[in-house]
């Protein structure tokens, strides 16, 4: 079964654009992962300071072997290193685990 692997990201007010230029610029090592199913960065719009990186995974063996992985390291290389503004891009950050219960999808048109 997907699951979801979300990291919420709380971010100084003026360091969104910076993060979100990281992700731009990302690595992109985690593509190749086995059992990576895509991701998305979420960009709040509605006055809070939380990003979202929302990751989909075959299964939760397939993100702990990620997590563990060079690949992780190798794509978070920079994500410590300060924004333009001299400060950090993320002041904390959450993990949350998620699975589909219920869902549908609209065919395009
Ligand atoms: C300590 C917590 C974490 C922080 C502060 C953080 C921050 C960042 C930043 C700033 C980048 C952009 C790359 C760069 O600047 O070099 C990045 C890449 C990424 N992060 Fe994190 N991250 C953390 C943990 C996680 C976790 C737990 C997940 C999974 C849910 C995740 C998913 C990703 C993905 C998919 C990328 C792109 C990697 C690639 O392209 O290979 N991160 N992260």
């Amino acid at each position: 079964m997907t699951v979801s692997k979300i990291n919420a990201i709380t971010v100084p007010e003026d360091a969104g654009d910076e993060l979100a230029r990281r992700f731009a610029a990302r690595a992109g090592t985690v593509d190749d992962q086995d059992g990576f199913e895509g991701f998305e960065l979420l960009r709040p719009t509605d006055g809070r300071h939380q990003w979202l990186v929302v990751t989909r995974w075959r299964d939760q063996d397939a993100f702990e072997t990620w997590v563990s992985s060079p690949a992780f390291a190798h794509g978070h290389a920079g994500s410590d290193r300060p924004s333009p503004h001299g400060g950090p891009v993320s002041l904390s950050s959450e993990l949350w685990s998620y699975e589909v219960a219920l869902g549908s999808a609209t065919e395009g048109d």
